[in-house]
This record gives C-alpha cells, structure tokens and sequence, in this order.
C-alpha cells in the first residue's frame, strides 16, 4: 500500500500533458491536445489530453483517465506499479512501509529466483549459440528453417544431452541449487545426494512475464520420443493461469490492432511472428483461464482462437467459448484445415492463405453452432433435441442479451423449431434467482446516467453539490458512486474547484473510469443547463428509477406464482432480463 498522500504528489508531479507526449504526438487544439490514440488503430486524431483537468479521453474507443490510468493501460502495469513508475520519473522517493521479516524473505527469494532464471537462459542460450553441445540443436532449428534472429527474439536454448551440464555451471556461479529446483531447472537424485538437470537434449523456449521477464522454459525434444514437451513447473515466480507465451513481443501489436490471436504451441508462435503476424500468444499446453483473458482484455477488446484443427483444439475452443461468453468478449474461431495447426498451415499454404482464414473467422458461437449441425443429423428429432441440449447451457452464458436474441432466431429458423419451446428452456435459468438486491442503475442509451450528470453538476457549481449533501448523497447514489459523489460534493466548495484527476483515481473499474473521464473531460455543455431544474429532475428521475427496482421484485412475486404456459409468464422474463441487462451495461 502506497499512502495516499504519495499517490497526491506523485499526481501533482507528473504533467499528464508531458508523459503523454512520451507515446502520442499532440496538437493543441481549443483548450485540449489531440493526437491519435495510442490504444486503437485511427487515421484520425479523436485522443484529447485536458492538461487543466490533468486528464485524457479518446472519443474513438472510450479509454479515458488520469495520469496513472494512462501508464497502467499503456505500459501495461497495475495501479501501484504505475504510482512507482512515475514517482520514479517525477523524482518522489517512495518508502514502501518496511516489510515484514517474513515479507523481506519472500521477496529476496523471488529476486533471487529470477537472477537464476536469468542465468539458466544465458547458459541455454550460449550452448545453443556457439557450443559444440548445441549442434544437435542448431541442425534441428535449421531444418524447421528457424534463423538466427528469431532465435535472438525467442531467446531459444538448448540443454545438452547431459546429466550436469547446468548443474556444474550453477555451482560454479555459486547458486543455491535447493533454488533452482524451486524453479524446476534441476531435480534432486532420489536417495542419494545432489542434483540434476531437468532438461536434457531439448530445445528450450524462454517463457517471460509481461516484462520480458524470463520466468520459465517449455523443452522440446529433437525427435518423437515422449514426453515431446517438458515445461517448468508452477514457481514463485510462474503462475501458469496469468502467464500467456509471448505476450512481452506481442503487446504493442495488440494495443495497436485492439485484437488478440490465441495459439496452442510454441512453435505456432513462432510461425505467426516470422509471417508478421505480431499480436499472438501462446497457452503452453495448460487451459485457458479467466486470468488469461483478463491479461489480454488489458491489450485487446477482441479475440481470435487459433487453435489446431484436431480434438485437443475444438476442445480447448470450447473451453475460451466458455470464458468470452459471459466476458461479453468479443471472440472469433479462425478454422485451419483437419489435422494442420498454425505452424504446419503457414508453412505449407503461406501468409496470404492464413490472411484470408483470418478474416473469415466465425464469431466463436455461431462456428461451434455450426459445428455441432455437422456432428449430428438435424433433419431427425433426435439430432434436433440433441442440438438443443447442447445449445441451451451455452445460449445462457451469453451476457449480451440482443446477442442471445439474434442467436435464438437463427437457432430456431434452422432447426425448424418453435421458439416459444426454446425459450422456455432458456428461460428457467432466467427466472429470478433469489439474488442480492440489485444496485440502481439509470443509464441512458448511448450518453451518460442521471448519476453521472448529478455528478458533473455537482462539480460545476457548489450550490448543487450542497443540495445533494443535505437530499442525502447515499439516497441518490449507487453504493459504488457514494465515495466519489462525497468527495466531490467536499471539493466543489474549494477554491480550486475539484481535482478530477484525484477523483479518478477513487474509481476502480477501468470501464467506469473511462466513463467518467468523458464526462469530466469537459464541462461546457453544462452551462446550458439550468442547474437548479436539472438537480430537481435528477432527483425525480432516481427516484422513479429506484421504483422500477421495487417493481422487480414485485414482478418476481407475481412470476413465482404463474404457469410458465401463460403469455404473461413470458412478458415479465422479458421485463425482467431488460432491467437486469441495464445493470450489466453499468458493471
Ligand atoms: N504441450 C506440452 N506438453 C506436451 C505436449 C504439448 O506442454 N507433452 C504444449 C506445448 O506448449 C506445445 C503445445 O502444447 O507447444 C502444442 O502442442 P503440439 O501441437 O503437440 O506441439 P507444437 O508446439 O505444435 O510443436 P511441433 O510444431 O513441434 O509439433
Ligand atoms: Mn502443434
């Protein structure tokens, strides 16, 4: 934790205007700098800097903040690691509250983890290099006409076919083995004393952090023999579920295209990269997890699915339909011909042939839709049914409704069923749950919610933010926006007015953020309101809003009590699923 005053002068110190400069080219224009946006591709400039609000907004993709969001998003770093990042640049000496003993002793530890990874790499690398023990490994990158480059840019290694070999250089550089094996690099002889290497004749991939980091190794072997891959083990310092292969050479490229490419192997990997295709990455064999996507929706608002066109891929394609449907995040198969992966597919029918694959990827519901129409026969009613079953458990993770919607006619239009029968079978999952009681939300198609005007309002002119304090800010408010609300309502008395950077920074959803710093980017269109009625109506309109919640619950009551045959039944599922859909726009 960084004090919070630390967090006010490392803000104060650092001109938005001027580290914003460092990674955009800006122009002024009006009271703003523009530029074009570092976080989506555009050939025109809509990324706007109010370097008197200490603030940024792009009104092409929506990203906006403070200074420390805009380190977070574009060097990739989270809320700490940006404060640092930029106390560092302002000269603001940040003394972390002294750790622990046990603290200090754990993050000795990973430090030193990482210095011996580092080594192990080095010596994997030089061997691979120019050793005579790397020959077998320079004949085999030569034969999958791998070049010397790319093996500087992957930094491949290779372990020679030896017991000891890193072992011996370990001990001579005075490493404590028990270390390295906390690492997997070396495994201890079982009875006896001693170590030894893990990798053996294998070709090494170095797996690095989001940094660049190295962190671990994935071994091939040279032939057929099995296990044809063997990979570091989970460490201190590798967490398989949050690290993806290849992100540190991918992550420009995901920024600027706002697009990922999911891949299986290595090797993948490497075929994309030598094609051109930088905005890749790897799983490494382990599934794909929620902190995998999270990773990636740092980068990229889309994703593509890579993988090989056997069992293992449609499962694991499966599996990511899994996690994007209820993500809302956008997800794309790109299908390779039966039996190919990326790398055999590249090599055989080249770039322009994998171009054109990728643009006809198929949204991932609709491929495994039309997947699961070429597994069964759906002339038949059993092949009908079987569909069915199949779809309704995955209709139900899609968290965008008209996306469901638009799925369910097309499902019922080509099985030639009646879509009453599968909505009903949505629909049991869509009744009320007895939930936690759902937080208001008023957001208006495509602007901003009555909140958030009552906001800005409260910011322009302190007799609004007075009013609000004595209405009672936690009666107009979500519990999510009382703090931020509270705080403003303390500034807007001020003489400098309120410190919207500072306010930014009390929001922790990144979407919310972005949200709020359009909002805050500009204040003009305020003027025009008469602030005294608009108080007035934001007050009516929350009020109103608040009994659209009482009235869920009373439709809830009414629909427990109803036939799931009746029309009515089907008119409050709709009334139902519409307010909750509201409340998911705003999470
Ligand atoms: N994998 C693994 N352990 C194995 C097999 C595979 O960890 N025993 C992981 C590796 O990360 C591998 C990926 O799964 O890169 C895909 O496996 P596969 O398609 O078999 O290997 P490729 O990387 O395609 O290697 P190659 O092109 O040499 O066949
Ligand atoms: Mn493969």
């Amino acid at each position: 934790m960084i004090p919070d005053e630390k967090v006010q002068e490392v803000r104060e110190r650092s001109s938005i205007l001027a580290i914003v400069a460092d990674y955009v080219s800006l122009r002024k224009a009006g009271a703003n700098y523009q530029g074009l946006c570092p976080f989506h591709g555009e050939k025109s400039p809509s990324f706007n800097v109010n370097p008197a609000r200490e603030i940024f907004h792009c009104f092409g993709c929506g990203v906006g903040g403070n200074v420390f969001s805009f380190v977070m998003k574009i060097e990739g770093l989270t809320f700490p690691e940006a404060v640092k990042f930029l106390a560092k640049r302002a000269g603001v000496t940040i003394e972390e509250h002294p750790p622990t003993p046990a603290e200090k002793k754990r993050q000795d530890e990973r430090e030193l983890l990482y210095k011996i990874q580092e080594l192990a790499v080095a010596f994997y690398r030089q061997v691979l290099v120019d050793d005579a023990a790397g020959e077998a490994g320079r004949r085999y990158l030569a034969g999958r006409g791998v070049d010397a480059a790319t093996a500087e840019a992957y930094r491949l290694g290779f372990a020679p076919d030896r017991w000891d070999a890193l072992v011996r250089h370990l001990e001579r550089k005075r490493v404590r083995l028990e270390l390295a094996e906390k690492l997997g690099l070396v495994r201890r002889r079982e009875g006896g004393g001693g170590y030894y290497d893990t990798f053996r004749n294998r070709l090494l991939f170095t797996i690095a952090d989001l940094h660049g980091r190295p962190i671990g190794f994935g071994g091939r072997v040279l032939d057929d023999s099995l296990p044809k891959y063997i990979n570091s083990p989970e460490s201190p310092i590798y967490h398989k579920g949050e690290v993806l292969f290849g992100v540190d050479l991918a992550k420009q490229a995901m920024r600027e295209q706002g697009a990922a490419i999911i891949v299986e192997g290595y090797f993948d990997h490497l075929a994309l990269y030598r094609a051109g295709v930088r905005n890749a990455v790897a799983t490494c064999g382990t599934a794909l997890t929620e902190g995998h996507l999270k990773l990636l929706q740092r980068y990229a608002g889309k994703l593509y699915t890579l993988f090989d066109s056997d069992s293992a891929g449609n499962k694991a394609t499966l599996r990511a339909m899994e996690l994007v449907l209820p993500a809302a995040l956008p997800a794309y198969v790109v299908a390779l011909p039966a039996g190919e992966d990326p790398d055999s597919f590249l090599n055989s029918s080249g770039g322009e042939a994998f171009a054109e694959r990728l643009a006809k990827a198929l949204p991932i519901f609709e491929y495994y839709f039309r997947d699961l129409l070429r597994q069964v026969n759906p002339g038949t009613v059993e092949g009908k049914v079987r569909v069915v079953e199949e779809l309704v458990p995955r209709l139900q993770k899609i968290a965008n409704p008209v996306e469901r919607d638009l799925y369910v006619k097309e499902i019922v239009r080509v099985l030639g069923i009646d879509d009453r029968a599968l909505l009903k079978k949505i629909g049991a999952s869509l009744a009320p749950a007895p939930g936690p009681a759902q937080t208001p939300t008023h957001r208006r198609e495509g602007g901003h919610s009555t909140e958030d005007l009552l906001l800005a309002l409260m910011g322009k002119y302190p007799e609004v933010a007075v009013k609000v304090t004595e209405y009672g800010i936690a009666k107009l408010f979500p519990p999510s926006l009382v703090p931020l609300a509270e705080a403003i309502a303390r500034q807007s008395a001020q003489r400098d007015g309120v410190d919207w950077a500072q306010i930014l920074d009390q929001v922790m959803a990144p979407e919310e953020r972005s949200r709020l710093a359009a909002l805050f980017m500009d204040d003009r269109h305020l003027e025009e309101i008469d602030a005294h009625k608009a108080f007035e109506q934001c007050c009516q309109s929350l009020q109103r809003a608040t009994m659209h919640e009482h009235d869920a619950k009373a439709l809830k009551r009414e629909l427990a009590q109803l036939d799931s045959d009746s029309e009515r039944y089907w008119e409050i599922i709709k009334i139902l699923d519409s307010l909750r859909n509201r409340k998911s726009q705003l999470l």
